[in-house]
């Protein structure tokens, strides 16, 4: 473990922290459809209100299916906060499922059903790396109060250490209001790991005048003294599935649909969503789609079993993928598959538990302050 220099933590890089997660063992590897989702009922009935499954709305249909409550990052640490299961089953990744063990009671348990479901954006902002950075941007403007504040997707050593710096977390869902709680208390806001909510939040709240990137991988892009007269610091991270969205996906849209409305992440680059109609979080997208009128056309950008979900979900709407077959699924989200949900439950019959998460005690504690100031906001 590595002491941080400005923050009273200690911290391992975030992805070798849960070496007791286990891979699945061969006997699940093939199992038919029907025989799954049988045994899946078989086990959720045995374990009745023991257990809970929260399924993120990006999860693969064979898990929304199963899932007791299905909702964006924040309505999942809300569920979270509010369940008395003995067991939170997570379908989501590494990321929500340390926050759902941070809310949730020291007697409860968190399991993540598959140890390779880790968002590619939360590891581009380690711990370490952002305390070096702080460091070096504090000491270029030593008399400015600056607010770190980390998007939902980072590690919990990342929130324990927003916290420790008088800083927060916030979703898709809050960035503005966590915005305005930090401008409130501070006059700089450090923005973590995304660059495209960062910015597209300093948008919609009108300050983007006053907005500079720092990029921890560019020695060139790591100017403390120009950056730290910015208001807002962006962190140089992005999630390469909203990425991929363009003007262009747009504008074919309109062409071919004279009707077609777009609604966005706001993962998504600035220029993108400032073409569409709307952007908002998942839970956002899909209560869009819940209101619309039969007929409605509806493109949406965002990652494709979301998509998928509201075409099923809603037929009397026409729902299409924004960049049509080009549309991505997150690489980490479909780790949990149906064969790992079927072991951790059939296990948990059994009395035996298996990649449950948790989060260090030191960090634990910090990181939930961090996300009570969010649940306050
Ligand atoms: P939401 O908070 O909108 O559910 O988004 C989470 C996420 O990972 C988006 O890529
Ligand atoms: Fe991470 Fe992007 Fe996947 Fe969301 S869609 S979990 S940000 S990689």
């Amino acid at each position: 473990m590595v002491k941080m220099e400005t923050a009273d933590l200690e911290t391992d890089l975030s992805l070798f922290k849960y070496g007791n997660l286990e891979q699945l063992p061969p006997q699940y590897h093939n199992l038919e459809t029907d025989e799954r989702t049988v045994r899946i009922e078989t086990a959720l009935e045995e374990l009745g209100d023991d257990v809970v499954i929260l399924g993120h709305n990006y999860q693969r249909r064979e898990i929304v299916e199963h899932a007791d409550y299905i909702g964006d990052s924040y309505q999942l640490s809300v569920q979270a906060a509010e369940t008395d299961a003995s067991y939170v089953i997570f379908g989501g990744v590494t990321f929500m499922a340390e926050s759902a063990d941070i809310i949730t009671d020291d007697d409860q348990q968190v399991i993540l059903p598959s140890m390779e479901a880790s968002c590619p954006m939360a590891g581009m902002a380690e711990a370490l790396q952002v305390d070096a950075a702080w460091a070096e941007i504090t000491a270029a403007a030593p008399d400015a109060n600056i607010i770190p504040i980390t998007y939902m997707n980072s590690y919990a050593d990342l929130k324990a250490f927003c916290a420790s710096q008088g800083g927060l977390v916030c979703t898709s869902s809050n960035a503005h209001r966590a915005f305005e709680w930090a401008f409130e208390r501070g006059d700089k806001v450090l923005f973590l790991p995304d660059k495209h909510l960062g910015e597209n939040t300093a948008y919609r709240l009108g300050m983007e005048d006053s907005l500079a990137e720092w990029d921890p991988w560019d020695p060139e892009g790591k100017d403390a003294e120009e950056v730290a007269e910015a208001d807002i610091i962006l962190w140089d991270g992005y999630c390469q599935v909203h990425e991929r969205f363009r003007v262009e996906h747009i504008e074919t849209v309109r062409a071919e649909h004279d009707d077609a409305k777009v609604i966005v992440h706001p993962e998504c680059r600035r220029e993108v969503v400032e073409a569409a109609d709307e952007a908002g979080s998942t839970a956002e997208i899909c209560r869009t789609i819940e209101e619309a009128d039969p007929g409605d056309t509806w493109a949406i950008g965002t990652e494709i079993h979301l998509t998928r979900h509201l075409e099923r979900w809603h037929p009397e709407v026409n729902v299409l993928p924004l960049c049509g077959d080009a549309c991505m699924d997150c690489n980490a989200m479909r780790q949990i598959d149906p064969n790992y949900l079927t072991w951790v439950l059939e296990e948990l019959v059994e009395g035996r538990e298996h990649n449950v998460i948790q989060v260090a005690p030191e960090e634990k504690e910090l990181a939930a302050v961090a996300l009570e100031r969010m649940l306050e906001v």
